[in-house]
């Protein structure tokens, strides 16, 4: 199996379903470690009740992000990482750390990628006055937000919806396309390719839910 650590800072609502589907015998990756720059994450509680090994590597401690990526690094190293899933982890990591885990780094960003980079997406969805939002797995490049797409699902706006009414109606989505796009790369049925990610025998709600 694929050795995935799993990336949060937060409350891990991505993480716990990507453990969930992990589970499964017939699931191509497993959870070996789930890491939080916020010690007091409420996500890493989560984790060590599903009996995931975790770490807090407080970005506070280090004096650049270069350091921090560094400590990362060696962490993800000593858990035999193979994989990296980002789920809700909110600091930039170096071109340099990016580099070194290029194609083996996924990221889920709750927007339908390209609109709506960075933060605030569902108030941008808003602003902007599109009828579809949703979620988006891609590939981590240096780039914020801007790697080969894996997967995307799409969600209504509806009249009247506010940020945490969109957000509530999208993470929903994101739980169940997390797992079906680290099943794709995992069981090495999506492959870079030029830039782009290929995908052989595409299951029909695997790529866009
Ligand atoms: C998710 O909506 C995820 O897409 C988003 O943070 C939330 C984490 O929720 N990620 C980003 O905004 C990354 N820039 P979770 O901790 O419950 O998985």
């Amino acid at each position: 199996k694929v050795r995935v650590a799993v990336l949060i800072s937060g409350r891990g609502s991505n993480m716990v379903a990507l453990a969930e589907a992990a589970r499964d015998p017939s699931f191509p990756a497993e959870i070996v470690l789930v890491l939080s720059n916020d010690p007091g994450a409420e996500g890493l509680a989560r984790a060590a009740a599903l009996g995931i090994p975790t770490r807090a590597i407080d970005h506070r401690s280090y004096p650049d992000r270069a350091t921090f990526d560094a400590a990362i690094d060696m962490a993800l190293r000593e858990a035999g990482a193979d994989l990296i899933c980002l789920a809700g982890f909110m600091r930039i990591l170096t071109d340099g750390f990016v580099e070194r885990w290029a194609g083996r780094m996924l990221n889920i960003h709750p927007s339908l990628l390209p609109l709506f980079k960075g933060t605030h997406t569902h108030a941008q969805a808003l602003a902007a006055g599109v009828r579809l939002h949703g979620c988006t797995v891609h590939f981590v490049v240096p780039e914020l937000d801007a790697g080969p797409i894996v997967a995307q699902a799409a969600v209504p706006v509806h009249e009247g919806d506010d940020p945490d009414s969109l957000a509530a109606r999208v993470i929903v989505q994101e739980r169940r396309l997390y797992p079906k796009a680290l099943a794709l790369v995992a069981g090495r049925r999506a492959r870079l390719d030029g830039g782009r990610v290929v995908i052989d025998d595409p299951p029909p709600d695997g790529v866009l839910v």
